[in-house]
């Protein structure tokens, strides 16, 4: 699998925790993935670390699970948008799955200062509706450290012919 933007969070700790040893991280920030991995200890020397910007990277391999929390929503540009797509239909396989988590329509509309563009999981199917069918959707009331709720959606969708 790969989590896209995993930067510091303990998703990776969880899939690992889980059996998953195949796990990709990619992120922007070579501080974050440093961080997790630093964390990780010995556990991180298995996985794949990749400090890569998702608009600008071309997968070379296949996955069979795709996973992003709060990271395709900070696209609000058109073109970062098509770009995020086309890496996430040629890196999922046919049949394989993804989760794409992002800010829901009442979510914010901003986080760390930047701009976000919230969806709901119809908004989402549409979006990637050339290759992708819609599983199942989640929503989440998020908790920050500061106490304040962030409603986000969560999207399972699968990679079709
Ligand atoms: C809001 S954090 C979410 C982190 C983690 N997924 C989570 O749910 O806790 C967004 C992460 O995406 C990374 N990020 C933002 N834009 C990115 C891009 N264009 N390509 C890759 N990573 C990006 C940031 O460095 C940061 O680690």
């Amino acid at each position: 699998m790969i989590d896209i933007g995993g930067g510091m969070s303990r998703f990776t700790d969880a899939v690992l925790a889980m059996g998953l040893r195949d796990v990709t991280i990619l992120d922007l920030s070579q501080v974050a993935l440093d961080a997790a991995r630093d964390r990780l200890g010995p556990a991180g020397g298995s996985l794949t670390w990749l400090c890569k910007d998702i608009t600008t990277w071309s997968p070379t391999r296949q996955y069979d699970l795709w996973h992003d929390r709060a990271v395709f929503h900070f696209l609000t540009d058109p073109a970062d948008r098509a770009a995020y797509i086309e890496s996430l239909t040629r890196a999922v396989r046919i049949d394989g799955h993804a989760i794409i988590a992002t800010f829901a329509p009442d979510g914010p509309d901003r986080c760390s200062g930047l701009p976000v563009v919230r969806y709901s999981p119809e908004n989402i199917a549409v979006l990637l509706a050339d290759s992708f069918a819609p599983v199942a959707h989640r929503r989440h009331l998020h908790q920050t450290p500061k106490g304040a709720e962030q409603a986000f959606q969560f999207s399972l969708i699968r990679r079709v012919g």
